[in-house]
């Protein structure tokens, strides 16, 4: 075999056993993707969201014009709302959805469903925005 196809045919396999590799590992980092996201747009500091969308399901995800974050907003079993940023307070990564709370693929940092720091770097709880019920809407103040 030429030595140029030698040395090609071995950097394909060893991509392939390292795609092989990493897949596994990225399904088992436990994140998962938002369903679906609620778009809209800021108006006077303010997001409004229908309240028929928890209708869907208890945790919702917005996400408002010019706003690099989404938010995440839950809807409690008193029928209280929270609004979280969903903004790693380490470093500013983008959080994903895991199962019971948010994960930063950036430096790992964990959040649980109330925003409070479960594991660092991070060490600060992230960014909670006041809510309140205007007739059949959600009232984020940002
Ligand atoms: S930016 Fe999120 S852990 Fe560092």
């Amino acid at each position: 075999m030429e030595r140029r196809k030698f040395i090609r045919s071995g950097c394909t396999f060893c991509l392939l056993g390292a795609a092989g590799m990493l897949l596994p590992m990225l399904e088992s980092c436990g994140t998962t993707q938002k369903t679906a996201v609620y778009k809209t747009t800021v108006k006077d500091n303010k997001i409004e969201v229908p309240l028929s969308l928890f209708a869907q399901g208890t945790l919702q995800f917005v996400r408002a014009k010019g706003q690099y974050y989404d938010i995440a907003v839950q809807q409690h079993e008193d029928n209280t709302y929270t609004a979280l940023l969903l903004r790693c307070t380490h470093m500013d990564n983008q959080l994903n959805v895991t199962g019971n709370g948010y994960r930063c693929n950036q430096h790992g940092s964990e959040f649980d469903k109330d925003g409070n720091v479960k594991k660092g770097p991070a060490e600060h709880a992230l960014k909670q925005y006041n809510v309140t019920i205007d007739n059949d809407k959600l009232v984020i103040t940002i």
